[in-house]
C-alpha cells in the first residue's frame, strides 16, 4: 500500500481577515476592525488540511520563507495530520505569502503578497515522495508561476507512476487561461473548476457548452456552483447534486473544501453522486466559519455538523 492516499505540491500561506470595517475606507485614518482571524490560506494547503481532517493520509510539498508566518501555516497543516517533512524553508528576502482580507459592508478587499508562492520550482519537488500515493492533487495553477511550465511533465511522470490526478486551477489573475493548461489537462482524471472558471477556460458564457467542451478533454469534469451545489460529467453521464442548506458566514475556501470532500470519496472508489454529495457537504461546512479551515479544525463541531447535515450521504 502506498504511504499516502493523496500527495499535493503547492502553495502554503496564511490569510489575515479583518472583520467589520467601515465603508468607505478612509486613507490616513486609524480605522478599527471589530474582529480578526489569522487562518490557514492558500488553496493547496486548505485542500491538504481538510482532506487530512476528514481522515485521508496526505503528504504535502511546498516552499515557505524563513519567517514566523510560514511557521504558523506549517503548524496548522501538521496539527491536522498532514505530513510536511519535505516542505522547504528558503532563507532570503522573499517571505512566505500572505493574503489580507478586508471585510466591509460593500464587500471585500483581497490583498495578496505572493512571496514564496511564485518561487516554488520543480527542483524543489521530490518525485519519489509525490509518487508514494494513490492520487495527486494540484491547485492554483496560475498563482504558481514558477512551477506552471513544468506541470504537464510533472503530471505525465506521476501518471506513469500509477497515480490518478486532479486539478483545480482556481482563478487566473490575468484572466487569460493560457500557460499550458490544455497540455496539463491531458493527464488529468478529475478537473474541478467553479462555474465562472469553467466558462472562462472554454471561452463561452454558456455553462452547458463549457462543460461539454471540457468533458472532451478530461474524463471527469466537476463544476462547483456556489449555493447551487455542483455537477459532474463523465462521458455521456451527467450528475447534479444540490448544495446543503446552511447559513454561510464566509465563502473563502468553500471550493477547496469541496475538493477535499469530493476527493476523500473519489480515492475510496465511491460513485460520482456520493463524491458530489460529500463535496457539497464539505463545501457548505467550510462556509459556516471564517476562512477555509476554521470549521474543519474543530473536531467536535465537524462531527455534529456531518451527523446533522450529512445523514443521507453518510448512510450510504
Ligand atoms: N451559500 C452556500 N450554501 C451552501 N453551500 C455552499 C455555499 N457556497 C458554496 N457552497 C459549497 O461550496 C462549493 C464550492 O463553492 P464555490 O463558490 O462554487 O467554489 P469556489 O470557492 O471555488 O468559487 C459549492 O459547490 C457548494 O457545495
Ligand atoms: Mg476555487
Amino acid at each position: 500500500m502506498p504511504r499516502f492516499d493523496v500527495t499535493i505540491a503547492g502553495e502554503l500561506n496564511l490569510d489575515l481577515i479583518l472583520h467589520g470595517l467601515p465603508e468607505p475606507l478612509p486613507p490616513e485614518r486609524e480605522v478599527l476592525a471589530d474582529r480578526m482571524t489569522l487562518t490557514l490560506g492558500s488553496s493547496s494547503a486548505i485542500v491538504a488540511h481538510n482532506l487530512a481532517a476528514l481522515g485521508s493520509r496526505v503528504g504535502f510539498q511546498s516552499r515557505i520563507g524563513d519567517d514566523p508566518l510560514g511557521q504558523i501555516a506549517l503548524d496548522r497543516l501538521s496539527e491536522a495530520g498532514v505530513d510536511v517533512s519535505l516542505v522547504r524553508r528558503a532563507p532570503g528576502p522573499i517571505k512566505s505569502g500572505l493574503t489580507v482580507i478586508l471585510q466591509h459592508p460593500g464587500g471585500r478587499n483581497i490583498l495578496t503578497y505572493s512571496g514564496t508562492i511564485a518561487e516554488l520550482r520543480v527542483s524543489d519537488l521530490d518525485l519519489e515522495y509525490l509518487s508514494s500515493a494513490r492520487h495527486f492533487h494540484f491547485s492554483s495553477f496560475y498563482l504558481q508561476s514558477g512551477l506552471r511550465a513544468s506541470v504537464p511533465e510533472l503530471f505525465q511522470k506521476l501518471k506513469a507512476a500509477g497515480l490518478t490526478i486532479s486539478l483545480d486551477t482556481n482563478d487566473d489573475p490575468d484572466d487569460r487561461w493560457q500557460g499550458g493548461l490544455r497540455d496539463a489537462l491531458r493527464y488529468v482524471d478529475v478537473f474541478l473548476p467553479n462555474a465562472r472558471e469553467a466558462c472562462r477556460i472554454a471561452g463561452t458564457d454558456d455553462l452547458e457548452k463549457a462543460v461539454a467542451q471540457l468533458a472532451e478533454l478530461v474524463s471527469t469534469v466537476v463544476v462547483k456552483m456556489g449555493g447551487e451545489g455542483a455537477i459532474a460529467v463523465r462521458g455521456k453521464e451527467k450528475f447534479r447534486s444540490p448544495a446543503r442548506s446552511v447559513t454561510p458566514v464566509d465563502p473563502v475556501g468553500a471550493g477547496d473544501s469541496f475538493d477535499a470532500g469530493f476527493l476523500h470519496q473519489y480515492i475510496r472508489g465511491a460513485d460520482l453522486p456520493l463524491c458530489l454529495a460529500y463535496g457539497n457537504l464539505a463545501g457548505a461546512f467550510s462556509t459556516t466559519r471564517p476562512g477555509g479551515t476554521e470549521a474543519f479544525r474543530d473536531r467536535e463541531y465537524r462531527k455534529v455538523f456531518f451527523r446533522e447535515h450529512g445523514g443521507n450521504v453518510l448512510a450510504r
